[in-house]
C-alpha cells in the first residue's frame, strides 16, 4: 500500500522544506493529462514533472454566435502522491477543478491531444437524437412523485461507509450495496438489469443498470455519478471520506429517478443505463473504462449525463449548466427542460476545466454530454475531499438534489421516449427532354441512402438507351445497370449498400424524346 510508504517521507519532505522533486527509486510514475492551470500548479509542486507532449485541444465546438473554445492540454507523468495532491493543492490555491486523466500508457494520454473527432474518424458516430419536447404526460405524472426524503436517506447510506475510496473494502463494499440497492428497486421488472463492471486494474467495481428500450434498444440514454469518494489529506482503509455532496449526492439523485421510473411503470423505447462509476476521483479511471469499451462495441449512446454534486446549494441559481466539454446543443435542449418542466428554478453557467468529472471521458469519445451543476464553481462545496463532506454541511436536506433528480428524469424520459427514425419515403424526380442520334445527357448526383434501390426508367419515342450507376456518370461502356431495348421504354435498378451519389446517363440509339423517372430513398 503506497501510502504507508510515503506519507513519511511526504512529511520528511515537507518538514525539510522540500519540494517534492524527486522520486522514491521503487515509485511507478503514471501517465496523466492535465489542463493549463493544473500543469502550472503540478511545476510548484513537482518541479521535474515536464509535460512530454502539450496541444491545445477543443474544450467546446462552435455553436451559432459563439465561436470554439480551446484549452491547452499536458501530457505528464507523475507519482501517484502527486496526482492526489495535485487536485487538492488546485482546489484550496485556485478554487477551481484540478481535473485530470489517468492513462495506463504514454500512448493513450497521446490520443487525448488528437481531435476529437479523429478517435472516431470512419469509425463509429452517434446519431444525433430529436430534442423535441413531447412527452408531457409522462414526465408530468413522473416528476411530483419523487421525494427528497428518499435521496437523503441515499446520501445518509452512502456516506456511511468509512470511505469509498477505489482500493478499500468500503470502495468495494459501497459498489456491491449499491448494486443490491438498485436491484431491491428493479426487482418486479424482467426488463431491468443489474451488473457490476469489472475494472482490471484496482478491486471497486462499477455499478450499470440496463432498462432494456422496448422498440429503440440499440439506442443509449446514460445518466451517470461516481460511486467513489475521497479525503485528499489520507486514503487508508480507515480515513473518513464520506463524500456525501462528492459525490453520494448524483448517485442519490440517480437512484430516485430509477425508484419513481419503476414506481409509475415507466418503460423506455430507447435503453437507459445507470452508471455507477468506480474510481473518479483518480483521474476518472471508471468511466473512461466503459466509455472506451461502449464505443469500441459501437454503442450508440445518443446523449449523457452526468450527475456529480448536487445538493449544495452555494448560489443564486439552481441549475449551473457547464459549458466546457459538454455538447451545447444536448445542454441547450436541457436548458429547455427545465424551464419546461421546473420553470421556479433559475439556470446559471459555468466552466469545469479539463477532465473535472465522468462526461470528459464521454467527451473525448465524441459523446454528446451535459453537466448540471449544483453552484457556480467559485461557490461550490469547500468541504468536498474531507472528513466534513456531510449530509449535515449540506444543510442536512436534499431538496436542491431534488431538482437535478427532476431535471435528470425529464432527461432521460423525453430522450428515452423516442421510437426507431421513421424510414424516409422515396423521393421521385421526372425528367423530360428529347436526344437527337448519337447525343448523351447525364443526370445526376441523386443523394441516396444505402440500403435500398436506385430505380430510373423511362418511355419516350425513337430508341433511347438507359444506363445508370452508384458512385460516377455512368459510360456506354462502364455501368452498374444497362436497358437497351429496341424502344424508348426502358428501366434499370441498382441496390444501394451505403449511403452515396447515384447517376443516369441517356444515349440516343434513334432519336427520340423521353421521359425519365428516378424514384429513390433520399439522404
Ligand atoms: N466532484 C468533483 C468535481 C468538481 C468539484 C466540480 C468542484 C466542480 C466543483 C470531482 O469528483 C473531482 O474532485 N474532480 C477532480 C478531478 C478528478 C479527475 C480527480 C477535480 O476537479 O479536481
Ligand atoms: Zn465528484
Amino acid at each position: 500500500m503506497f501510502a504507508k510508504k510515503i506519507i513519511p517521507a511526504l512529511v520528511a519532505g515537507l518538514l525539510a522544506g522540500v519540494a517534492m522533486n524527486s522520486y522514491a527509486a521503487d515509485e511507478k510514475l503514471q501517465w496523466i493529462t492535465v489542463g493549463e492551470a493544473a500543469y502550472q500548479q503540478l511545476q510548484k509542486l513537482a518541479p521535474k514533472a515536464i509535460a512530454k507532449h502539450s496541444a491545445a485541444i477543443e474544450s467546446s465546438a462552435a455553436s451559432p454566435g459563439f465561436a470554439a473554445s480551446k484549452e491547452r492540454v499536458h501530457v505528464v507523468q507523475v507519482s501517484e502522491e502527486q496526482m492526489l495532491k495535485l487536485s487538492h493543492a488546485v482546489h484550496h490555491e485556485l478554487k477551481r477543478c484540478g481535473g485530470f486523466m489517468y492513462h495506463p500508457t504514454e500512448a493513450a494520454a497521446m490520443s487525448v491531444l488528437a481531435p476529437k473527432t479523429a478517435s472516431l474518424a470512419g469509425a463509429f458516430a452517434p446519431s444525433r437524437p430529436s430534442y423535441k419536447i413531447d412527452n408531457q404526460t409522462t414526465v408530468n405524472a413522473i416528476l411530483p412523485t419523487m421525494l427528497d426524503t428518499n435521496i437523503a436517506q441515499t446520501i445518509i447510506d452512502l456516506s456511511n461507509f468509512t470511505n469509498r475510496y477505489y482500493q478499500t473494502q468500503g470502495g468495494v463494499n459501497a459498489s456491491t450495496w449499491l448494486m443490491q440497492k438498485w436491484q431491491s428497486i428493479a426487482s418486479g421488472r424482467s426488463d431491468i438489469s443489474v451488473s457490476q463492471f469489472t475494472h482490471s486494474g484496482w478491486a471497486q467495481k462499477s455499478v450499470i443498470l440496463t432498462i432494456q428500450g422496448t422498440d429503440n434498444a440499440s439506442e443509449v440514454v446514460v445518466l451517470g455519478g461516481h460511486l467513489d469518494s475521497i479525503n485528499s489529506a489520507g486514503t487508508t482503509e480507515t480515513t473518513r471520506a464520506p463524500g456525501a455532496d462528492d459525490d453520494a449526492s448524483g448517485i442519490a439523485s440517480m437512484t430516485e429517478v430509477l425508484r419513481a421510473m419503476v414506481a409509475n411503470g415507466y418503460k423506455p423505447r430507447r435503453t437507459i443505463k445507470m452508471m455507477a462509476y468506480a474510481a473518479e476521483e483518480v483521474g476518472l479511471r471508471g468511466s473512461q473504462e466503459i466509455a472506451a469499451n461502449l464505443a469500441a462495441n459501437n454503442v450508440n449512446v445518443v446523449g449523457v449525463m452526468q450527475l456529480d454534486m448536487t445538493n449544495y446549494k452555494g448560489a443564486a441559481n439552481d441549475i449551473y449548466l457547464f459549458t466546457d466539454y459538454t455538447d451545447v446543443t444536448q445542454t441547450n435542449f436541457v436548458s429547455s427542460l427545465i424551464t419546461t418542466y421546473l420553470p421556479t428554478l433559475k439556470i446559471g453557467s459555468d466552466k469545469c476545466g479539463y477532465a473535472c468529472s465522468d462526461h470528459a471521458s464521454w467527451y473525448n469519445k465524441g459523446y454528446f454530454t451535459t453537466m448540471p451543476f449544483e453552484s457556480s464553481m467559485s461557490t461550490s462545496n469547500p468541504k468536498i475531499h474531507t472528513v466534513n463532506d456531510t449530509y449535515a454541511n449540506s444543510g442536512s436536506q436534499a431538496l436542491h438534489a431534488l431538482k437535478f433528480a427532476k431535471m435528470a428524469a425529464a432527461f432521460a424520459i423525453e430522450l428515452g421516449s423516442d421510437g426507431p427514425a421513421a424510414p424516409s419515403t422515396d423521393k421521385t424526380e421526372t425528367f423530360t427532354g428529347s436526344l437527337l442520334k448519337g447525343a448523351k445527357k447525364s443526370f445526376g448526383p441523386f443523394k441516396v441512402m444505402g440500403g435500398g434501390s436506385f430505380k430510373a426508367s423511362t418511355t419516350g419515342t425513337g430508341d433511347i438507351d438507359l444506363y445508370s450507376k452508384f458512385g460516377a456518370i455512368p459510360t456506354t461502356t462502364s455501368y452498374g445497370c444497362k436497358s437497351d431495348g429496341a424502344s424508348s421504354t426502358e428501366t434499370c435498378t441498382i441496390t444501394t449498400t451505403s449511403n452515396g451519389d447515384a447517376y443516369v446517363l441517356l444515349y440516343g440509339y434513334a432519336a427520340g424524346n423521353y421521359n425519365l423517372t428516378v424514384t429513390y430513398k433520399p439522404q
